[in-house]
């Protein structure tokens, strides 16, 4: 995965790299969610019959050919030639399933229409309840059987890469001039994204935000628009427009668990926006033991943050998850190397994930559990 993030990071203008690699304020939970998943060791045993291995499972309803959801990523459009399209295929190619980002670029209509199989669709609730409503009776239309709420946005996460980029913050002449020598110094991307890869409007958001994506005038829109009064009763108002299966992604706490699961949700996501909204909260490995115990009987636990690869599925599973969301390590190979590279990173993210299970003695995806574990921190 290392070697995509470098291949991504000579691919894309700086601005771009940044949006995906940054986290926000110093970064601390952002390094944490990598190192905690590093600090786990695994438990080797060996002389067990491990020649036939089972890596399927069932989320939320869905049949996986392995425990792994490419998560949503806003804006992933701008990374490759319609991005979102060519990892809904690479997913699908390979057996798992793609969630669409609120703010992708293509829109939940072409995405569908590119695969076989559902894809799930991911919500931000904004202060004009009619988009939300609008989009959840898109995403029914298109056959989405998930819909994945996030809900740790009630605010942006303060992303200094970002405002050094001018990808945030007030532009300036000088923020603006810099923006484009970047854009102009990376002759592929502009080619394969700037010209091939167009519109580059928002999809799902024509009504709200018309017109090219502009990254500034686009944070002045989630200021304005995302709405910070949301709170647990509007999801009564979501399970009246939505009919199919509700995620919440962003959970940290074992009591918004619980109430999540009182609330009727059928699944919740262990998440800290891979390190881009909250600087200082634990890492995601480290949340997900306490919410398995106070809900994992109750609905599939989810977990993302610093998942980069098969080994680190495997430990997320073996802490009571029951699938793991990848973010940069989708957007970094669709970066560098569109479906073709997704695939790659599946096939490789399946490989690690078999040899894992061989070593640990765990024939079945289903059976991992901590006794897999030889430590884990906080556990
Ligand atoms: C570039 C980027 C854009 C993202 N956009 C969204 C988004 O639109 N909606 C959302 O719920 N999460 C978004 N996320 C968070 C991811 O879904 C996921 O929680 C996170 O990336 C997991 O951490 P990881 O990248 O270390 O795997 C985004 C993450 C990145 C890196």
């Amino acid at each position: 995965m290392g070697d995509y993030r470098e291949l991504a990071r000579r691919r894309l203008p700086r601005q771009l790299f940044d949006y995906v690699d940054g986290g926000s304020f110093a970064e601390s939970t952002l390094a944490a969610n990598v190192a905690d998943l590093a600090g786990i060791r695994l438990r080797q045993r060996v002389l067990r019959d491990v020649s036939g291995l089972t890596l399927s499972t069932n989320v939320l309803g869905q049949a996986l050919s392995m425990p792994v959801v490419l998560g949503p990523v806003g804006l992933a459009g701008m990374l490759a030639t319609r991005a979102e399209v060519q990892a809904a295929r690479a997913a699908v190619s390979a057996g798992v399933v793609f969630c669409e980002s609120t703010v992708s670029i293509c829109g939940i209509e072409e995405v569908a229409a590119a695969v076989t199989d559902p894809v799930w669709f991911q919500l931000y609730v904004m202060r004009d309840r009619s988009y939300a409503e609008d989009l959840m009776s898109r995403a029914a239309a298109a056959g989405c059987p998930v819909l994945v709420l996030t809900v740790d946005l009630a605010t942006v996460g303060s992303r200094y890469r970002d405002t050094r980029n001018g990808m945030s913050g007030a532009p300036s002449l000088r923020s603006t001039v810099l923006r484009g020598l970047d854009l102009g110094l990376h002759p592929t991307w502009a080619r394969d994204v700037g010209l091939r890869g167009r519109p580059h409007t928002f999809g799902n958001l024509e009504k709200a935000v018309p017109g090219a994506v502009s990254p500034t005038d686009f944070q002045a829109w989630v200021d304005a628009q995302f709405d910070p009064s949301v709170t647990w009763d509007d999801l009564d108002w979501v399970r009246r427009h939505w009919p199919g299966r509700l995620v919440l992604k962003g959970i940290l706490d074992p009591d918004d668990a619980r109430q999540a699961a009182d609330r009727g949700a059928d699944g919740v996501v262990v998440s800290n926006h891979g390190g881009r909204q909250l600087d200082g909260t634990p890492s995601t490995i480290r949340a997900l033991g306490p919410v398995v115990d106070a809900v994992g009987d109750r609905l599939d636990v989810l977990v993302d943050g610093g998942i980069r690869s098969g080994l680190d599925v495997v430990k997320a599973l073996a802490l009571g998850a029951r699938a793991c969301l990848l973010g940069r390590a989708w957007a970094w190979p669709v970066a560098a190397g569109g479906e073709r590279a997704v695939a790659h990173a599946l096939s490789v993210i399946r490989d690690e994930l078999r040899v894992a299970l061989s070593l640990t003695g765990v024939t079945d995806v289903a059976d991992l559990d901590r006794s897999a574990l030889a430590s884990a921190p906080g556990h």
